[in-house]
């Protein structure tokens, strides 16, 4: 594949999507390996990835489920989002868990910039995959101090979301982007 259709074939895809078969852990240790070569002012390599797979990602569905319900004022409870977070268990292979260490060496901002050309790197790795996909989220307690101590970051650390992983039957590669 070229690089542009590396670049436009990237999509998101969702647990509600995912057939509850495991991405293969060769292909988790390709994406780490790839986003090991981000740029980052100074070298610091910023990015904090945790792996969650089996037992473990089981758990950190757990947390999630457990974040949901402790977490939501009433007002914004909503019973479906809870039935989507309960089956992450069978339809997640594995969850990354995107975290970021500010070391001071340079300004915070350059270094939530070079962990997202990291994930970029992870994504872009699954694009020629026909089967394996998956989409960075925001959601599920991102940036708390609760997901910030289940996904083993310091106290300083910024927890930025989980990049869920599964397997799909046909990955989508269109999409839509106006110009600007
Ligand atoms: C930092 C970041 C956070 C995201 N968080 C969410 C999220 O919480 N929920 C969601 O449905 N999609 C989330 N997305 C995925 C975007 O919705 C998705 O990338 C966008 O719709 C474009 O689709 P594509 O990735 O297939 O091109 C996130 C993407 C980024 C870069």
């Amino acid at each position: 594949m070229i690089l542009d259709d590396i670049i436009r074939f990237r999509r998101s895809h969702f647990p509600r999507e995912f057939s509850g078969e495991s991405v293969p852990d060769s292909l988790i240790h390709r994406m780490l390996e790839n986003a090991r070569w981000a740029p980052s002012h100074k070298l610091t390599m910023p990015w904090r990835f945790r792996v969650f797979a089996g037992e473990e990602k089981n758990a950190l569905c757990a947390a999630m489920e457990q974040y949901y319900l402790q977490f939501t004022p009433a007002e914004k409870f909503d019973q479906k989002k809870l039935d989507k977070i309960r089956t992450y268990p069978v339809k997640v292979s594995h969850i990354i868990s995107i975290g970021m260490h500010p070391g001071g060496a340079v300004p915070e901002w350059e270094e939530l910039a070079a962990t997202a050309m990291a994930v970029q790197n992870m994504w872009l790795t699954l694009t020629e995959e026909p089967n394996a996909a998956g989409y960075w989220t925001s959601g599920n307690g991102t940036g708390s101090d609760f997901m910030k101590q289940k996904t083993g970051l310091l106290a300083d650390d910024k927890q930025l979301g989980f990049f869920l992983l599964g397997m799909v039957a046909q990955k989508r590669t269109h999409a839509e982007r106006p110009h600007l």
